[in-house]
């Protein structure tokens, strides 16, 4: 298995692969605008045979509210089920952050997770170290609550 940046021709099977796992889905728009404006913070994992099983789709946040520091937003991470537990989610999840950190000088990363998510949880929390920040009520469009999770990436933030 092998993860590397992301590359314009792999969109198609990361939109399938976020497809396949989860309800949250984006245009083919949305993930050329994550391509072209952030092309270091998105990576995919791929097979042998060259195929996308995994993806990381990320960015820098646009919006700051007044005194924000810059910082990185996951908009979507997945792997496919049965690439599961061999450590891909947490690479992607690695590689991306050294970027934020590196090239953009993020002071954080922030993602939302269902409540419900196990797995994700597991991931966040207990292998890379975020810690929520709050609960953002009925965020997903079924109504299901996330948590607002946070991951800082300097010293001093
Ligand atoms: C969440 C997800 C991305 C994890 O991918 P993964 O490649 O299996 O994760 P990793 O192998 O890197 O797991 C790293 C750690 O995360 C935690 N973890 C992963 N899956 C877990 C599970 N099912 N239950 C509990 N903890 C889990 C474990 O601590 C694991 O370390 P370990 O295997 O040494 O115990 C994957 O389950 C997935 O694609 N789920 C559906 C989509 C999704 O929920 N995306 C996140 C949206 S916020």
């Amino acid at each position: 298995m092998n993860v590397r940046p992301m590359r314009v021709d792999d969109l198609m099977g990361m939109q399938a692969c976020n497809l396949q796992n989860l309800p949250e889905n984006y245009t083919m728009r949305y993930y050329l605008y994550h391509a072209m404006t952030w092309p270091s913070l998105s990576y995919v994992a791929e097979d042998y045979k060259g195929r996308i099983v995994g993806y990381i789709l990320a960015k820098m946040e646009e919006d700051l509210k007044e005194g924000e520091e810059p910082h990185g937003h996951v908009t979507s991470l997945s792997v496919l089920r049965s690439y599961r537990r061999l450590g891909l989610a947490k690479k992607l999840m690695v590689q991306s952050q050294e970027a934020m950190k590196n090239m953009y000088n993020a002071s954080y990363i922030s993602l939302h997770v269902r409540k419900s998510n196990r797995a994700a949880l597991g991931l966040y929390k207990d292998t890379l170290g975020f810690s929520v920040k709050g609960v953002e009520k009925a965020y997903y469009a079924d109504g299901e609550d996330a948590y607002a999770m946070h991951l800082p990436l300097r010293k001093d933030s």
